[in-house]
């Protein structure tokens, strides 16, 4: 297998009114060709500022201060924004959570699905014109030749996102990150445009980061799970051997604390406290050892590397899990 994606040691902060903010903190973690991973997590911890790095779509206030994304060989951190360009669109495609921001209301639906293909001068206007038309269909759109001409209003929360998911793959690229795709739709709807990401994936062989947070969705779309905690990640595993056994405390925590099956919201257990202040300084120990039930002194001493217990499986943890009960 061959490695697409790099992602090394990667710190990322923001100055805000308030103060720095820092997002990420060495976020680590790779994806190989035709793979997909699941970045995993409660809100604040990093996932949407990971993937917009790798993407360079960050806002003016936010700074890469360490690390490296190597994508096909290239470290897409230092290349000139000219270049990001044509990598942005082509080689990696995009979807966001919420449809209506990146849609432009006044131009037809189908000029945009095939906008890509002029952007990079892939081929003719008329070839664009029929490779979207083709492309709404793969998605699902129903009677895509009328509504390539329709405008954004005209199609639903769902069908919108399907266009949205056509135009990031109409150039063919090689890497799709979709960022909550599907959060802002209703929950029918979820599970159709989810299952349509991953048919897509397969169809059109590329790999992908699925950022969610929900743990189950994650397990069910992608090969590998990703759970960042305070803007890193704190346990990596091949999706089954995850929901099998997670290892971190706070992985524990969030899959215990995700409805599997109706029926069983009673049996839920919340995770106690709160997530970490990501202003100021850190303390220098684990960033969950505030919250965790295992924690020793060693966990409020120092930062507990990334490591590996198994094959393909990473944890940062000082504690052995599978050896203590609370
Ligand atoms: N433009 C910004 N300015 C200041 N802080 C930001 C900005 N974007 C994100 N952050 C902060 O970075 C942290 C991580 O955010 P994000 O990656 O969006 O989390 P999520 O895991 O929910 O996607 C949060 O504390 C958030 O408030
Ligand atoms: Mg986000």
């Amino acid at each position: 297998m061959t490695e697409l994606l790099k992602v090394e040691d990667l710190w990322v902060q923001f100055t805000s009114k308030s103060g720095v903010v820092k997002a990420v903190n060495g976020t680590q973690f790779t994806l190989e060709a035709g793979r997909t991973i699941g970045l995993v997590g409660e809100s604040g911890s990093g996932k949407s500022v990971t993937v917009k790095s790798i993407a360079r779509l960050l806002s003016k206030n936010a700074k890469v201060t360490k690390g490296s994304v190597q994508f096909q060989g290239k470290d897409l951190l230092s290349l000139p924004e000219k270049q990001m360009r044509r990598i942005r669109g082509r080689e990696i495609g995009m979807v966001f959570q919420d449809p209506n921001l990146y849609m432009n209301p006044i131009i037809p639906v189908g000029k945009q699905v095939m906008e890509p293909l002029l952007f990079h001068a892939i081929c003719s206007e008329k070839e664009a014109q029929e490779r979207a038309i083709e492309m709404l269909r793969q998605v699902g759109i129903p009677s895509p030749k009328q509504r390539f001409k329709e405008y954004p209003f005209e199609y639903s929360g769902g069908m919108l996102q399907r266009a949205l998911i056509a135009m990031a793959l109409i150039a063919n690229p090689t890497l799709l990150i979709a960022d909550e795709p599907t959060t802002s739709l209703d929950v029918t709807v979820q599970a159709q445009i989810l299952y349509l990401l991953k048919k897509m994936k397969e169809t059109l062989n590329m790999s992908m980061i699925l950022v969610t947070h929900d743990l189950i969705v994650a397990a069910q779309v992608c090969d590998e799970i990703a759970v960042m905690y305070g803007g890193m990640v704190v346990e990596r595993a091949p999706s089954q051997m995850f929901i099998k056994g997670p290892r971190h405390p706070y992985a524990i925590g969030l899959l215990n604390s995700t409805p599997r099956v109706k029926g069983e919201i009673e049996r839920l257990k919340p995770i106690e406290g709160s997530p970490p202040d990501l202003r100021g300084d850190f303390p220098k120990g684990c960033l969950f050892a505030p919250r965790c039930p295992f924690k020793t002194t060693q966990c409020e001493e120092e930062r507990p590397p990334l490591r590996e217990v198994g094959k393909n499986h990473y944890v940062a943890c000082w504690v052995d899990t599978r050896e203590v009960s609370v």
